[in-house]
């Protein structure tokens, strides 16, 4: 069966479930339905159960690609495009680019950085990791993609990818040390007490270890800011993301550490982060 108008209760149901982009997500669900009315009716159902729609259809689109997601695995926020923005505008202007992408998730953050920079002409060595073997798995076929992209063999930039499965820095390379231009992490960064205020779709379909970041939601970002500098080379920028209670002490930590920090914003998405630098 061929679907080519919006069956008249999708809107009106997603809209009775509380989603707030009822028009937009009918759209994707339609499209992903590709014709085959049961399909449809189960992922309408399924959103309305309050599964996270980039789960239901499998990709989320992120800093202007679609990148793959699947069941266990974080969504990456629109939000965190400004991490993406920065590390682009600041990567170095000549040369091979180490990238690396610690909690990496999907893949997309580093992905996203590593694609931009290849369309601009850049080679770039991107190293992902993330403690869980699931998101590792998805990591792999974005990235997998990403050096396979027609848009991107074509420009004279040129990706390496791999992605890992371990706990923060232990499975990259000791070659690499003071090595890597942009350390990526956007880590699980929740105050253990704000998880249950987190919208449904993070709090029941996102695991807990993608989204705690202990008391003061700063407990795997201090390890990343006590390692970056054994990466990083002189003048190499770790890039994160933190709440607006954060920002004081991820500083201070930044700073103890011996990185130069600044804080960087995007007002309009609700985006804040950090971008320490190695002197
Ligand atoms: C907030 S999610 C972000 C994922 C991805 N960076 C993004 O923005 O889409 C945090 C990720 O950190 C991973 N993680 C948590 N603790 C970790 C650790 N000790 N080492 C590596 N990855 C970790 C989780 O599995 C999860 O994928």
């Amino acid at each position: 069966m061929t679907i080519d108008l919006l069956p008249d209760d999708v809107v009106p149901r997603l809209r009775a479930a509380g989603c707030v982009f009822a028009e937009d997500e009918a759209e994707i669900l339609i499209e992903s339905a590709d014709g085959d009315a049961g399909r449809l009716e189960r992922l309408v159902t399924g959103r309305v159960d309050g599964l996270p729609l980039e789960h239901l259809v499998g990709w989320v689109g992120f800093a202007g690609r679609r990148w793959a997601v699947g069941t266990g695995v974080f969504v990456p926020r629109q939000r965190t495009e400004l991490l993406v923005t920065e590390a682009v505008g600041i990567a170095p202007q000549e040369g091979p680019l180490v990238v690396v992408d610690l909690c990496c998730g999907s893949g997309a953050v580093g992905g996203a950085v590593a694609a931009d920079l290849a369309a601009a002409g850049r080679e770039v060595t991107l190293h992902a990791v993330d403690v869980d073997p699931v998101a590792v798995a998805v990591a792999r076929r974005n990235l997998a993609g990403l050096t396979a992209a027609p848009g991107l063999t074509a420009a004279p930039g040129r990706i390496t990818a791999t992605a890992s499965a371990g706990d923060l820095d232990a499975p990259l390379p000791r070659t690499l040390r003071d090595q890597v231009d942009l350390l990526l992490c956007n880590a699980p960064y929740v105050p253990t007490a704000a998880i249950a205020f987190l919208p449904p779709e993070a709090r029941d379909h996102e695991p807990l270890f993608t989204l705690d970041g202990g008391s003061d939601g700063l407990d795997v970002l201090r390890r990343v800011i006590d390692v970056a500098p054994g990466w990083l080379r002189p003048g190499g920028h770790l890039l994160f993301e933190v709440g607006d209670a954060q920002v004081e002490a991820a500083l201070a930590h930044a700073a103890a550490a011996g990185l130069t920090a600044r804080v960087v914003e995007d007002e309009e998405a609700g985006a804040l982060g950090v971008v320490a630098t190695r002197p």
